[in-house]
């Protein structure tokens, strides 16, 4: 039995995410508000997996109350997985008692989900736990296409950083490739590009087959560069998903200089560890030199610039709901037996909803389910039909075809041939 069963902590894992603070500063004075002791547990739940209970801090109404505007996380974040053996899972409980927490709020993107109700399973009703969900990748299931915290901020940030290399670009007279962040999902690069008006967004989930080379990404870009030239234009961006790189053969990538193929604590490919977008640019450069083209062209990485940005008003407001409604959860009887040992705090027509983390996972995986782009969706047809890049509408107009074979120096249907697996979408015609 729990000594102290009136403490409530609050902890965060993964990436950090606009927004985090704000959910801790609602959450914490919730639960003082109604009688609870907070504690602030640091880096997510390193300490508690090695048996730690050093690093934590008293949360007050005081301490938290005007950190909502600020980004990153008071209560700093770690990516360890207390699930990673039976051992870390079971000191991360024992902590979690000699400690007195009845109540968690974990603050997290879809591994911090999975370890919450992990260690709420085998807590066995020692521990409630309310999840509630950040990232800037977007990619949590959540009801009624209702965003994950932090990433309206990360696409405004983002698309203020794009708009701002497309003033570039036009100066400059050159191209900019940018890879964004989002994982094995694409919405923050569509959400940026689509919203800069970026020449051209590439994101992983538009490619049907397994995998992908690195050759058919540049002959993409290629394409898109041919036909902007066409149209009288030698400059551009474009936003490339960082998850393409989760479709390519790593033994492809560790080819190319300066990659590692690494993976984190949760078995991801570490991203950061590929430069994929000088990678890209090379590649490029090399197509163009190979016909005698020479090109000035600039590759730019976003992602860890836009994670601990401070929160605009939408996710001001959305975490203080959110952080809110943990407590409000926490401190109910809940009807639903799958919502025992806790869930995922969400809003569901502005309501607030709680998912069972049971209702998360991937049968498949037993991970939690990842949201990725729809392009069969208006949202990706508006965005696709907006972009700047080959589409079988060009290759099919024989006068078009003819011109963009020029400007390749190729035989219209050499051209044809090459760039043919470059149209791969078929709302073209819708
Ligand atoms: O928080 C999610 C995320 O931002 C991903 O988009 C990215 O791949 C990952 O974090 C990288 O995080 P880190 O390098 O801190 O592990």
């Amino acid at each position: 039995m729990f000594t102290m069963p009136k403490r409530l902590g609050i902890l965060v894992g993964g990436g950090p995410a606009p927004g985090i603070n704000s959910a801790i500063s609602s959450a914490a004075i919730e639960a003082v508000n109604s009688g609870l002791e907070v504690v602030g547990i640091l880096d997510g739940f390193q300490h508690l997996a090695a048996g730690r209970t050093d690093m934590v801090q008293p949360l007050t109404i005081g301490d938290v109350s005007r950190i909502h505007v600020r980004g990153g996380s008071i209560l700093r974040t770690s990516r360890t997985n207390p699930t990673r053996n039976a051992e870390d899972l079971q000191r991360t409980i024992k902590s979690l008692q000699e400690l007195g927490i009845a109540y968690l709020v974990t603050i997290g993107g879809d591994d911090t989900a999975f370890s919450a109700s992990e260690v709420a399973k085998a807590a066995d009703g020692a521990l409630r736990v309310a999840h509630v969900p950040k990232t800037i990748d977007n990619d949590l299931p959540l009801p009624g296409g209702m965003p994950t915290f932090g990433f309206e901020t990360a696409r405004h940030v983002g698309t203020q950083e794009v708009l701002s290399l497309m003033e570039d670009s036009r100066t400059t007279n050159r191209w900019y490739f940018v890879v964004v962040m989002g994982r094995e999902a694409g919405h923050l690069a569509l959400g940026i590009g689509k919203s800069a008006g970026a020449s051209l967004s590439i994101i992983p989930e538009e490619f049907a087959q397994e995998q992908i080379s690195v050759w058919d990404i540049c002959r993409v870009l290629e394409g898109a560069m041919l036909k902007r030239q066409v149209m009288g234009q030698m400059h551009g961006v474009a936003v490339i998903a960082e998850g393409i790189a989760e479709k390519m053969d790593p033994e492809e990538l560790a080819q190319f200089p300066g990659v590692e193929i690494g993976q984190d604590a949760f078995g991801h490919i570490s991203l950061n560890e590929i430069p994929l977008a000088t990678i890209i640019r090379r590649g490029v450069h090399k197509k163009f030199a190979d016909r005698g083209k020479k090109l000035s062209l600039v590759d730019f990485t976003l992602g860890y610039n836009l994670r601990s940005a401070p929160p605009i008003p939408f996710d001001i407001d959305y975490t203080r709901t959110l952080g809110y409604g943990a407590i409000r959860f926490l401190l109910s009887e809940p009807e639903d037996e799958l919502l025992r040992h806790g869930g995922l705090i969400c809003l569901r027509d502005g309501q607030r909803s709680v998912m069972s983390f049971e209702e998360l996972r991937d049968p498949a995986t037993g991970k939690t389910r990842v949201r990725r782009v729809d392009c069969g969706s208006e949202h990706y047809a508006v965005a696709r039909k907006y972009m700047i890049r080959l589409e079988k509408h060009d290759l099919a107009n024989s006068e078009m075809r003819t011109k963009l074979a020029d400007a390749a120096a190729m035989s219209p249907e050499d051209f044809e041939r090459e760039f043919a697996s470059v149209v791969n979408w078929d709302g073209d015609a819708a």
